[in-house]
């Protein structure tokens, strides 16, 4: 068996299906790889090293609305709820809530990032003692079982970040359904949203002055150059981010900056000089059409939050 098929094999739950995934991306006429994967420990530290770039504000507006609001969000919440989170990252904005909810002391992060949720237990754990946080490394686009003695009790989902744009509008009402049904009965749901804006303030969060954004999308070749035996060259493709306005989404891409022949797991993968491997998709949505999405998923939307320059949306989902 050769290393990369040894580390497949060994590798259970959300990482299983990397190798499987790649070489299914990358043998379609139009390139494109799942963006779940930039998360091992490194496309994670990159990514909260974006949330603090002045150019990516989603995760400044959003805090801002967290701050401002968190208090009638969570007012009401039973003591013995359990809030569950989707994509909890480094649980930073969870913190916000966790001020409010006082009574509330169980926490159920899902994350298909291990050091993700390892280093937020940490942190979380000596900031609030008394949290019974039971952290699920897991992909939140199947069905994910809660611990046992969590299920019976009434839930508060949390997915900030607008993690639900990295999915076309069809799959993230399947998601949103889906998610229904994990905190049922009667679940209620905050979800972070990005909204429609300026096309060059959109470009310029998905491509930073610094770099980071063009090192988390490269990463992804990286990654499957430490994985999966990859040959990229890294230095042979650059980071692209356009915006779709007929779709309303941000899309990332990496072009291959010369004809090449990159090898992955013993297969081999021509470019064509400018093609490109489409990486992620950032739906953006007016509230409007976002609140679509949710009744389509048999949700009832409630109470909208945003910040003064309408650039990001909280919503409350019923
Ligand atoms: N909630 C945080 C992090 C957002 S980044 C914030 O608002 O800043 C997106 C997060 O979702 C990352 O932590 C990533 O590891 C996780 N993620 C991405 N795809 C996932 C999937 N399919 N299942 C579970 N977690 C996923
Ligand atoms: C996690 N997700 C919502 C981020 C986004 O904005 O789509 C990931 C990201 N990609 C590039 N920068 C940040």
């Amino acid at each position: 068996m050769s290393q990369a098929a040894e580390r497949a094999a060994s590798c259970a739950g959300p990482c299983d299906d990397f190798a499987a995934s790649v070489l299914e991306g990358l043998s379609k006429p139009a390139k494109s790889l799942p963006c779940r994967f930039f998360y091992d420990s490194i496309g994670s530290a990159l990514f909260e090293e974006i949330t603090r770039l002045p150019e990516y504000y989603p995760t400044g507006t959003e805090i801002a609305i967290l701050e401002a609001h968190a208090r009638q969000m969570v007012e009401g919440e039973r003591g013995d709820a359990v809030l569950v989170e989707f994509g909890s990252g480094s649980s930073i904005k969870t913190e916000i809530l966790l001020r409010h909810m006082t009574r509330l002391r169980a926490y159920a992060p899902i994350d298909i990032s291990e050091s993700a949720l390892s280093e937020a237990k940490r942190r979380l754990m000596s900031r609030f003692s008394d949290l019974d946080m039971q952290p699920i490394v897991g992909d939140f686009t199947h069905p994910v079982a809660l611990p046992p003695e969590f299920q019976q009790r009434p839930k508060l989902g949390f997915f900030p970040g607008s993690t639900i744009g990295n999915f076309t509008p069809t799959e993230a009402a399947l998601m949103l359904r889906r998610m229904r049904m994990t905190l049922s009965p009667r679940g209620r749901l905050l979800i972070g949203v990005d909204l429609k804006k300026d096309v060059g303030r959109l470009l310029r969060a998905y491509d930073d002055s610094k770099g980071v954004t063009a090192a988390f999308n490269l990463n992804l070749l990286a990654r499957i150059n430490r994985e999966l035996d990859g040959t990229f060259d890294l230095e042979a493709f650059r980071h692209e981010a356009t915006y779709d306005p007929l779709e309303g989404r941000v899309e990332m891409h990496l072009v291959s900056i010369k004809e090449q022949t990159a090898e992955v797991a013993n297969a081999q993968f021509h470019f064509r000089a400018g093609e490109a491997i489409h990486t992620e998709n950032a739906y953006k949505y007016t509230v409007e059409e976002f609140q679509g999405v949710a009744r389509s998923a048999g949700w009832t939307p409630q109470r909208v939050w945003l910040d003064g320059s309408l650039w990001f949306s909280v919503h409350e989902l019923i």
